[in-house]
């Protein structure tokens, strides 16, 4: 019981330290993409034209990522039923992106609201970096 606690306590400390630099649980799932793409660096300038660019492959009401996180990634977003999104830049909130299942659940959902297909790990791993500096 002790040593589970003192886990527990020094995992927070981790946590909390790393929200301030990097993040463990957020360097992993980049690493992880690039495994899977088989590359070593992303391109955040990549990652902008995506989160930019407008698309006619996926579902009419959402042609872009804009759509719902709006242009400016350290502002809050809105759904389509106008619910908030808080922003997707890093710096603005600092828990994005460090949940392996949040991410890629989102990633297949909006990749395929918009795109009308999944996004590749080279993709998915440029947006990241891209959110990482904003
Ligand atoms: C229909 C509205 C909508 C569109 C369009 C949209 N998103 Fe999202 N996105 C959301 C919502 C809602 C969430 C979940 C709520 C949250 O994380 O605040 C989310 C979350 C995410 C997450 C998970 C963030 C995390 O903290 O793990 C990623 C990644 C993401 N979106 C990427 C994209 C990409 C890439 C595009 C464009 C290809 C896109 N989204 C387009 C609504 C949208």
């Amino acid at each position: 019981m002790k040593s589970k606690l003192v886990f527990a306590l020094s995992a927070a400390s981790v946590l909390f330290a790393a929200a301030v630099v990097a993040n463990p649980a957020r360097d992993a799932i980049v690493a992880g993409f690039a495994a899977e793409a088989g590359v070593s660096t992303f391109s955040a300038d990549a990652g902008r034209t995506m989160f930019l660019g407008q698309f006619t492959g996926g579902k009419e009401a959402t042609p872009s990522c804009t759509t719902c996180h709006t242009n400016n990634p350290t502002a809050a977003g809105r759904t389509r039923v106008g619910k908030p999104i808080l922003p997707m830049a890093v710096s603005a909130n600092p828990e994005r992106f460090t949940d392996p299942e949040k991410v890629a659940k989102w990633f297949r959902r909006n990749c395929t609201s918009v795109l009308g297909r999944e996004c590749t790990a080279e993709e998915k791993g440029n947006f990241l970096a891209f959110m990482i500096s904003q």
